[in-house]
């Protein structure tokens, strides 16, 4: 199969921009799907506002910060992705609504098409097992903040064939990330063992009777981290942590994998990080 002409991304929340962001950047006709033309183009707004951010800095021409902009064309209908050569899933983690996609988008898409999952902790196996073309269903798992993190784990699910999963590895060259290959596990590789290090850190907060501020201070400069694990979570979303743990937790049966009650409290409570204005710290 030939180089991807036009890509298209499902669901343009934090990380669905992102992604949408770095294929507009790399020069790829990206179509953006959201459910109402109002959440798009906030997306777009979003996009537009870290490239312009990139032309104040001068990482960027002001042309061609707009000329990637005008390559972001957004839509609420799945069936404008017929003409995309990959089509990367980023909506809400669960189960069933991605399967639902995904069986959708396997009777709109070519059949060359290659079909992703931004999934982080769900089986790509089970949502590719939704279509009639399990051979073509890849893994795209990206980091958040996805315009800023190199990492992205290509995920070969059971009957993923090697077309297919090469093309989904070249094309995350092709925008800019360094990808890395690996099986359909729990977590595959990073949240394997980011998920539970977390949950111990969070432990560590009531067992050591340490502050939130002194633990991040501890593992910034005592590990090198480049942020401290209640800002991370806080990043990450309070409620996504939580959600990746319990899946985890329910595939691998680890005790570490389980989301601490205190986190589990903060989420039932509404403070869910940055995107509510409050988690571990007040934005
Ligand atoms: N999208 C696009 N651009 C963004 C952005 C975003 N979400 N956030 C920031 N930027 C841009 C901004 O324009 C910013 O510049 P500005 O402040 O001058 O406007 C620029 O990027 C640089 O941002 P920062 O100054 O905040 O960058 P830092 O050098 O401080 O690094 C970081 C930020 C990359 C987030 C760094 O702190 C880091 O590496 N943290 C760890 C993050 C991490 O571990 N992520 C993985 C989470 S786990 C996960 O995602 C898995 C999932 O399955 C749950």
């Amino acid at each position: 199969m030939g180089e991807i002409q036009k890509v298209g991304v499902v669901g343009l929340g934090a990380m669905g921009a992102g992604i949408a962001q770095l294929c507009v950047e790399a020069g790829v006709d990206t179509v953006g799907r959201e459910v109402t033309a109002e959440l798009g183009e906030k997306a777009r707004d979003r996009i537009g506002h870290f490239l312009t951010r990139k032309v104040e800095k001068g990482q960027l021409d002001q042309s061609a910060r707009d000329e990637a902009v005008g390559r972001l064309t957004l839509t609420t209908e799945l069936e404008d992705f017929a003409g995309c050569g990959l089509v990367i899933e980023a909506i809400v983690e669960e189960l069933e609504p991605k399967r639902e996609l995904f069986a959708e988008l396997d009777r709109i898409c070519g059949p060359e098409a290659v079909l992703a999952t931004n999934t982080s902790a769900l089986s790509v196996t089970e949502i590719a097992a939704a279509t009639t073309r399990p051979e073509r269903i890849v893994g795209m798992h990206f980091f958040n903040p996805a315009p800023l993190m190199p990492l992205v784990e290509i995920v070969r699910a059971e009957l993923t064939a090697d077309e297919p999963f090469e093309t989904a590895y070249a094309f995350g060259e092709r925008i800019g990330k360094t990808p890395i290959r690996c099986h359909d596990t729990p977590g595959f590789v990073v949240n394997r063992v980011l998920i539970p290090l977390l949950n111990d850190c969070i432990r560590v907060l009531d067992e050591a009777r340490v502050t939130p501020e002194d633990l991040d201070t501890g593992l910034k400069n005592g590990a090198g981290w480049p942020m401290g694990p209640c800002a991370l979570v806080d990043l990450v979303g309070i409620d996504v942590h939580v959600h990746a743990s319990e899946a985890l937790y329910e595939k691998t049966r680890e005790p570490r994998m389980a989301p601490p009650p205190r986190l589990v409290a903060m989420r039932n409570a509404g403070l869910l990080g940055r995107k509510s204005g409050r988690g571990f710290y007040s934005y």
